[in-house]
C-alpha cells in the first residue's frame, strides 16, 4: 500500500466541518474588519522566498521545498504566504488602489521540518497582510484583528506575547551588543550559530539547541537599545491594545524565525499546542517589500497555523458547532416507490432541502440502518400505499414519531422542522 509523504495529514470528512467552521470564521472576521481574501500560487520562483524571508532564516536555509522544473527554474513551494501576497502587490500595480491595502487568505504551505505534534510539513495556515500605513494603529488593527478571530473560535487559554525588535537603524547598535555578548561563548555553541554571529546575530536568539539555548537566555535584549522612534511606536501600540481591552504581555526574547521583521512582533501562544506552542505570529515587516524591487510599503501582518488552532480548541473542548447533516432521507420500499423517492429527493435539493436516497438497491432495513449512520434527521417512506395516497410516511430519526406528509408539501413540512 502507498503511504501518505512523512509529515502531511489526510482531512477525513469527520473532521472537515471543523475545518470548515475554521474557515469560515476566520474569513468572516476577516471581512468584518474590511479584509479581502486573495489567493497567489501555490509555488513561486525560489528568488522570492530568499529575497523575502531572508537566506539567514532556518526557512530559507534547511525546510524549503525546491526543486528544478522542466524548463529548468528554480521553483519552490510557498513555506509561508508573506511574500506571496507582497509580489502579487507589487506585480499587479495594487499600490495605485485604495490604501491601506488589507488581505486575509487561507492556504496550505510547506516547511522541510521535522516533525511532531503541532508541526508537519505539509500545513495550513490563515494569515492576514495590512500594507501602506507605518503607525501604531496598523499594528493594534492586526493584532486585534488577530484577537477576534482566536476569541471568535472560542478560546479562552490563547495568550498574546509582544515585542518591538525596532528598525535596521537601532537594531545595528543591538547587533554589536549582542556580538560582543556572544563573542567569548562562540566556541561552544552550534554550526548554525557560528554564521548567524557573522551573518545575523539576532537568529542566534531564536536556535533550537539546548545548549545554545541556554546562553541565548542571559542575552542583551532589544527592547534595551530602541531608539526614540521605535520605543513611541512600541508605547502607541501598547496604548491602543489597552484601549482595545486586548490583553498582552511584553515579551523581550520573541525574535520571530523570519527575517523580514522590523518594530512590532507577536505571537499568541497555548500550552495545549504540543510542544509547538505558537498558534500565531506575526508582526510589522516595513522593509519586505523595497527588498523585492518596490518604493518602501509599511506593512504588518500575522499568521495562525491551522493544526495547531485545531489542537488547541480539541484541548479546550471549544465548539465546532455541528456538521451539517441531510435533513431527509427519501425510502423507497419497492421499485416504483424508488424511482418516486428519487424525484423527490431531486425535488427537495431544488427547494434547498438536503436530501439523499438510495443508490444500491438496498433492503428497507438496510436503508433504514445508512439514514441512520448518515444521522438524517427524517426518513420519509414510500411504499405502494403512500404512492395511491400521495404522502410519505415521514419519521423523526430521534424521536421516532412519525406522520403522514403530502409529497406536495414536504419541501415546505422540512423546512418548518429546522427551527425545532
Ligand atoms: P510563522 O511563525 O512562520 O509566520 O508561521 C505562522 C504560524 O504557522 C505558526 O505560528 C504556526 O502556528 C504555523 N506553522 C508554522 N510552521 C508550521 C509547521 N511546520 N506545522 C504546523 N504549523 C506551522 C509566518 O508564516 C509569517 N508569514 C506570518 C506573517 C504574516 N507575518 C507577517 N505576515
Amino acid at each position: 500500500m502507498i503511504v501518505r509523504p512523512k509529515g502531511t495529514k489526510d482531512m477525513l470528512p469527520e473532521e472537515a466541518y471543523k475545518w470548515q467552521f475554521l474557515e469560515r470564521i476566520a474569513a468572516e472576521t476577516a471581512s468584518g474588519f474590511g479584509f479581502r481574501e486573495i489567493r497567489t500560487p501555490v509555488f513561486e520562483h525560489t528568488e522570492l522566498f530568499a529575497r523575502g524571508v531572508g537566506d539567514t532564516s532556518d526557512i530559507v536555509n534547511k525546510e524549503m521545498y525546491t526543486f528544478l522544473d522542466k524548463g529548468n527554474r528554480s521553483i519552490t513551494l510557498r513555506p509561508e504566504g508573506t511574500a506571496g501576497v507582497a509580489r502579487a502587490f507589487l506585480e499587479n500595480g495594487l499600490a495605485g488602489g485604495a490604501m491601506p491595502f488589507k488581505v486575509y487568505y487561507l492556504i496550505s504551505a510547506f516547511r522541510y521540518e521535522r516533525p511532531q505534534a503541532g508541526r508537519l510539513r505539509e500545513f495550513h495556515q490563515f494569515g492576514a497582510e495590512l500594507y501602506g500605513a507605518e503607525g501604531a494603529y496598523a499594528d493594534a488593527e492586526a493584532i486585534s484583528l488577530a484577537d477576534a478571530f482566536l476569541k471568535n473560535l472560542g478560546l479562552k487559554k490563547v495568550a498574546l506575547r509582544i515585542n518591538s525588535i525596532g528598525c535596521p537603524h537601532c537594531r545595528a547598535k543591538y547587533h554589536e551588543a549582542l556580538k560582543a555578548y556572544f563573542a567569548p561563548r562562540l566556541d561552544e555553541m552550534c554550526a548554525d550559530c557560528k554564521t548567524r554571529f557573522d551573518k545575523n546575530p539576532m537568529r542566534m536568539l531564536d536556535c533550537k539547541e539546548e545548549n545554545c539555548k541556554k546562553i541565548a537566555s542571559d542575552a542583551p535584549r532589544m527592547l534595551d537599545y530602541l531608539c526614540d522612534d521605535c520605543r513611541a511606536h512600541f508605547d502607541q501600540v501598547k496604548n491602543l491594545l489597552d484601549l482595545a481591552s486586548v490583553p498582552y504581555t511584553v515579551d523581550p526574547s520573541i525574535v520571530r524565525g523570519l527575517d523580514y521583521y522590523s518594530r512590532t512582533v507577536f505571537e499568541f501562544v497555548s500550552d495545549a499546542a504540543g510542544a509547538q506552542g505558537t498558534v500565531l505570529g506575526g508582526g510589522r515587516y516595513d522593509t519586505l517589500l523595497s527588498q523585492l524591487g518596490s518604493k518602501e510599503v509599511p506593512a504588518v501582518g500575522f499568521a495562525a497555523g491551522m493544526e495547531r488552532l485545531l489542537m488547541v480548541m480539541n484541548a479546550e473542548n471549544a465548539p465546532f458547532g455541528k456538521e451539517i447533516a441531510t435533513e431527509c432521507y427519501l425510502l423507497g420500499m419497492d421499485e416504483k416507490s424508488r424511482e418516486k423517492a428519487f424525484l423527490l429527493a431531486t425535488e427537495l435539493r431544488r427547494a434547498g432541502v438536503s436530501a439523499e436516497t438510495d443508490l444500491m438497491e438496498r433492503s428497507v432495513k438496510a436503508q433504514f440502518k445508512y439514514a441512520d449512520k448518515i444521522g438524517a434527521h427524517c426518513v420519509a417512506v414510500i411504499g405502494e400505499s403512500e404512492l395511491s395516497e400521495g404522502a410519505a410516511e415521514v419519521k423523526d430519526m430521534k424521536t421516532s414519531a412519525s406522520e403522514k406528509v403530502n409529497f406536495k408539501e414536504l419541501a415546505q413540512y422540512l423546512i418548518g422542522r429546522r427551527s425545532l
